[in-house]
């Protein structure tokens, strides 16, 4: 893991693969209980704070290739979300060719956005599993290796994904340090979680700073997905075999190893939320703010406008001056129409079912065990 001055190396170099995004202290509507921060990761050049941890792995990968001098990098990624979007903006910044292979589920608008960064889309698979297998099995092994060096993005489970994402976290520090605010103040961070990454890197950057034990992190979720909070339930890393939540971005199968071990060390809190409730926050903050957020962002912006779910979380009140600090962690995919049409669906109860893999058992139950299975 990257040292304090290492760190101060990385943000200058990173800068052309993602931008220092401020913090701002942001009032929600009621009874003020604390101070809220956000944390604008919705500016980052993909409109998500991906590109933090997704640029570093591909800046770095491709600087040791470059030195190496053997080989050209070449970039490779599944996802038809903000991962994949964010491996093509970050390859067009750095001139270094990228093919994404998207399930068939990605919109179109998705699909129109990675291509137009200049990267190549190949549309393949149901859902993310079977294009990540499309992808190893029918495209990265089909480069001639002899002149070309692959680099393998996947959307949240690498180190270096972790540790780019961690530099935000020096951002925050150095941010409330020049407003002279104590970080004491920090009653808690709250994120959204899909498979971990974002949550890895605030553990890795508070960690850093000797914080992890003292700031406690709330992880949010939305019902359907919460594959991160039945992993904590059960004690055991969980694998779901539908996804029925409209916040697809958070919709992984699995949460990474190092996210459950991380939650488990640090105490981390856990939060689930309806659907309906994170589209009406998301409609809200769009109404309110003039920013069209998507329903992963939405679940941790929901946090902001309900202080009791927090506090039930964080276990204890907050007072006037206790500073809770939200990453608005962004999401290009959707439109406020999208969010319109999806709550209309939502009252008709017409909840969409994402199958993320096909090889479960215990059908009766949406969940498996995997140390049983
Ligand atoms: C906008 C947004 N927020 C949150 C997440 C969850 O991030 P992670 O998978 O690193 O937990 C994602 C994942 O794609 C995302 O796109």
């Amino acid at each position: 893991m990257l040292d304090r001055q290492e760190t101060g190396k990385l943000t200058s170099e990173m800068s052309i693969v993602y931008n220092k995004t401020p913090l701002l202290r942001q009032f929600f509507p009621g009874k003020a209980s604390a101070q809220f921060f956000l944390k604008y990761e919705c500016l980052q050049p993909s409109g998500s704070f991906k590109s933090r941890g997704i640029g570093n792995l591909i800046m770095k990968s491709a600087i040791r290739i470059q030195k190496d001098g053997k080989k050209s990098p070449q970039v490779f990624a599944s996802s038809g979300g903000n991962a994949g979007f964010a491996a093509a903006t970050a390859c067009q910044r750095l001139s270094l060719p990228c093919t994404v292979v998207v399930p068939t589920a990605t919109k179109k608008r998705m699909v129109d956005k990675i291509r137009n960064t200049g990267a190549q889309v190949i549309v393949s698979g149901a859902y993310w599993k079977e294009a990540d297998t499309f992808l190893k099995t029918n495209v990265m092994n089909k480069i001639d290796s002899q002149v070309i060096e692959p680099i393998y993005v996947h959307p949240f489970d690498n180190p270096d994904i972790w540790e780019g994402h961690s530099s935000m976290i020096d951002e925050i520090v150095q941010d409330l340090k020049s407003q002279h605010i104590s970080v004491n103040k920090v009653k808690g961070i709250v994120c959204s979680v899909g498979g971990g990454g974002l949550y890895n890197g605030i553990i890795q950057g508070l960690e850093r700073y000797g914080l992890a034990d003292r700031i406690p992190i709330v992880g949010v979720e939305t019902n359907g997905c919460h594959v991160f909070n039945t992993s904590l339930k059960i004690g055991q890393p969980v694998q779901f075999k539908k996804i029925t939540s409209i916040a697809t971005s958070l919709g992984t199968a699995v949460i990474s190893n190092q996210t459950f071990e991380y939650a488990r060390k640090y105490n981390t809190r856990s939060v689930v939320i309806e659907d309906k409730d994170v589209i009406e926050t998301c409609l809200k903050y769009t109404h309110q703010f003039n920013m069209v957020i998507e329903p992963a962002c939405g679940a941790a912006l929901h946090l902001g406008y309900n202080t009791k779910i927090l506090e039930n979380a964080l276990g204890s009140k907050l007072a006037a001056d206790d500073i809770v600090i939200i990453i608005a962690c962004g999401g290009s995919s959707n439109t406020i129409k999208d969010l319109e049409e999806a709550l209309d669906s939502m009252r008709k109860k017409d909840t969409p079912v994402i199958e993320v893999a096909d090889n479960f058992i215990f059908p009766e139950k949406n969940i498996v065990n995997l140390k049983s299975a």
